[in-house]
């Protein structure tokens, strides 16, 4: 078992990447801002007091500096932990200073995180609470979405689904849209997507189409802890990936459920905003040193959803921590 101090632990980690990223706000450098935001997470996550491996990291599709796969992170110390990052998800989002653009970390009990090999994209179907028992990523989003809205307790034209707008989608667009529901369409994001969809509190209920598979990974930690519904398959994109896939054995037939995706029922998620967003306020600096920032943490374990609202004094932060935030040129 983990212990629940790696709670906070893991909001401190997403804090520093955040701040760290977000001087690259709008400034157009996607890979200025994600180099920020690992070199932040790097760090702390070296000194926590966990025996962790990368099992997801992110950065090879953009070419981008990463987080390597395999990489051990922490001091060796504490439990053996799998780790999923996505130091900042939704880089054209902070390089564009457009909302939505958070810094996540998932972990979990060493050997229960889903090793994807070469998947690169993946089909998702992501719920509330409410609704968990009724999706089948195998059926049509006609018949997901009415099954969705009777859970609910809604009609098909009060549901809000979260679609990433992409040329893939348009089938899907024109298919929730002859269905009655509501679409919100998102350049990029689907973990905040998919977090929208399980938090009962945000206007958006579902998440559907297709996305990175590390934020698939990275996602279903936090759907467990909100005890959502969340339904995946390997969806590659061109015939090289595949092939790769069944050349690894996958088998692209098989739908990916909660605990395919992460095994263990001991699981943290944590995410700062960087850029806001509805339900999570961007990084912000007050003058004199002084930025906030807002986060949600949550373990599978308890159940228990965070928001932490932080307060830093970057000076004594940062020289406690022996970091220094990106210089911008
Ligand atoms: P990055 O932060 O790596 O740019 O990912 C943003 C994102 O929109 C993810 O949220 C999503 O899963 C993925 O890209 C979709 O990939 P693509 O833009 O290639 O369709």
């Amino acid at each position: 078992m983990l212990t629940r101090d790696l709670s906070l632990e893991m909001v401190r980690v997403t804090e520093l990447a955040a701040l760290s990223a977000s001087f690259f706000v709008g400034l157009g450098d996607k890979e200025g801002g994600d180099k920020a935001a690992v070199d932040a997470m790097r760090h702390y996550l070296n000194r926590m007091y966990i025996n962790g491996t990368v099992i997801i990291g992110e950065g090879e599709k953009d070419e981008a500096p990463m987080l390597y796969n395999q990489e051990k992170l922490g001091n060796g110390k504490g439990p053996e932990v799998d780790i999923a990052v996505d130091p900042v998800e939704g880089t054209t989002l902070l390089a564009l200073g457009q909302p939505n653009a958070i810094a996540t970390i998932a972990l979990a009990e060493k050997g229960s995180m889903l090793d994807p090999g070469s998947s690169y994209y993946t089909k998702k179907l992501v719920v509330s609470h409410q609704a968990k028992d009724v999706i089948d990523i195998r059926k049509s989003a006609t018949e997901n979405l009415n099954a969705i809205a009777g859970a609910m307790g809604k009609s098909i034209h009060s549901l809000t689904v979260f679609v990433l707008n992409k040329p893939r989608h348009k089938a899907l667009i024109n298919e929730i849209r002859t269905a009655g529901a509501r679409i919100i369409i998102h350049d990029h994001g689907d973990v905040w997507g998919a977090l929208a969809a399980a938090l009962p509190e945000t206007d958006i209920d579902v998440l559907m189409g297709t996305g990175g598979t590390p934020e698939a990974i990275i996602a279903a930690a936090a759907i467990k802890a909100l005890d959502g519904g969340m339904q995946c398959m390997f969806d590659p994109k061109t015939d090289e990936e595949r092939d790769t896939l069944i050349s690894e054995g996958k088998d692209l037939s098989q739908v990916y459920h909660l605990d395919d995706l992460i095994q263990s029922d001991d699981a943290f998620f944590a995410a700062t905003g960087i850029t806001g967003s509805s339900f999570l306020k961007g990084v912000h600096f007050k003058g004199g040193q002084i930025a906030t920032t807002q986060s949600i943490v949550m373990r599978s374990k308890s159940g228990t959803i965070r928001y932490i609202d932080g307060i830093h004094n970057l000076n004594r932060k940062l020289g406690q921590l022996g970091f220094e935030l990106p210089r911008v040129k």
